[in-house]
């Protein structure tokens, strides 16, 4: 067991050690963490859903009607007949002819991926994709080739080249600790040149972006598969593939982390419903508008004060210190002042990029924002 020691020793030598920390939330702004209360700039919970009333009632009022467990697989229980409407209401919602809910974002990108790849499938994929798609690529046994981060001509340098029979390009709409966008367009129009599926991963899009929050891989265009997640700015846990009917029931028969895992509880799919009906009313067309201005006021400031905030367009504003010491310590020091925002260090992020990873949220008001960006000024 030698080799568990070294493997933290060696994280802890070089800053990279992970620790839980007890965390009590108050309120979308505010949460309690390690006993103290701060400010909370580090939770994916962008438009403050995760403890909205309408969720609470209706994940209540599902519990009552179905129970606390949806009991097995779908495929071995059957499925109860509200998660078949639910599906109906987001793939309306996504613009796509189906949607199937599976457990987690993490789980939807492993089993998806590895079900659409073969080891005769050539799969191109951003280098700063999320580590879940990296991981459905390697368990397919695909020919797993990255191209620069948004550097669409290196994509097309490897695809133009290829000659498997499959291809798949694989990408982040949003990615999630940079911020920046995709440009789903371009990628549509490569995967139609090159006869490639395009899986989108539209996890951080999904309501935020899109006029009624249905995220950003409708841009793309043609046969695109999408996967989002209800586990961030919808509030609760979960995620849905977007696609045709067809791919709906191919997945249904081969996405093994769909097959051999249970469904997600009663209560989880109360709030979704909830959240889906929430995200695309005027009041939240508003509230996702007043958080891109916000967040893109902030990444100027904090720019202003002379850090790099690299090419982010959505409420994910990364810091960038380098150092992962160097991060923790303003970590730490941005915490003794009541203020939570992360570190995140490699191997989350490559070698020397570790950096504090803001999220703003909806109910962040100008009073946080200022403690924020006077605690990063002292720090710089
Ligand atoms: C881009 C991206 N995809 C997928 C996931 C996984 O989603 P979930 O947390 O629902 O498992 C995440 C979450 O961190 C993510 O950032």
């Amino acid at each position: 067991m030698d080799f568990i020691s070294k493997f933290l020793e060696d994280a802890d030598k070089l800053g990279n050690r992970r620790r839980l920390r007890s965390m009590v939330p108050v309120s979308a702004r505010e949460c309690i963490l390690d006993g103290k209360k701060c400010i909370d700039f580090s939770s994916n919970n962008y438009l403050a859903l995760a403890d909205h009333p309408k969720l609470k009632e209706e994940a209540v009022r599902w519990t009552n009607l179905y129970g606390v467990g949806s009991r097995a697989s779908r495929l071995v229980t059957g499925t109860f007949p509200p998660y078949l409407e639910l599906e109906k209401k987001i793939a309306a919602w996504k613009g796509s002819e189906a949607a199937l809910i599976v457990g987690s974002g993490f789980l939807a990108n492993l089993g998806a991926v590895s079900a659409l790849a073969d080891r005769g499938t050539s799969i191109f994929a951003d280098k700063l994709n999320h580590a879940s798609l990296n991981s459905g690529a390697q368990l397919s046994g695909a020919d797993f080739k990255r191209y620069l981060h948004l550097d669409y001509r290196h994509l097309e340098e490897f695809i133009g080249k290829e000659t498997s029979p499959r291809r798949i390009i694989v990408s982040d709409t949003v990615f999630s600790m940079d911020g920046d966008l995709a440009d789903v367009e371009q990628l549509g129009k490569i995967a139609g040149k090159n006869d490639a599926i395009l899986y989108l991963d539209d996890a951080h899009a999904t309501g935020i972006f899109g006029v009624r929050g249905e995220g950003l891989s409708s841009g793309a265009g043609g046969m695109t598969i999408s996967m989002g997640t209800f586990s961030k700015a919808l509030g609760s846990y979960g995620a849905y593939l977007a696609c045709s009917e067809e791919i709906k029931e191919y997945f249904i028969n081969r996405c093994s982390t769909f097959i051999f895992s249970t469904a997600l509880q009663p209560a989880t799919y109360g709030a979704i419903d909830a959240a889906v009906d929430l995200v695309q009313t005027s009041e939240y067309i508003e509230i996702r508008k007043a958080l891109l201005m916000k967040s893109a006021n902030l990444a100027r400031e904090i720019r202003g004060l002379g850090f790099e905030t690299g090419a982010t367009a959505s409420p994910i504003i990364p810091v960038l210190v380098g150092d992962s010491d160097k991060a923790l310590r303003i970590s730490q020091k941005l915490l003794d002042k009541g203020i939570l925002a992360v570190a995140i260090r490699p191997p989350t992020v490559p070698k020397d990029s570790a950096r504090l990873r803001i999220s703003l949220n909806a109910a962040h008001n100008d009073e946080d924002i200022s403690k924020l960006l006077e605690a990063l000024s002292l720090n710089i």
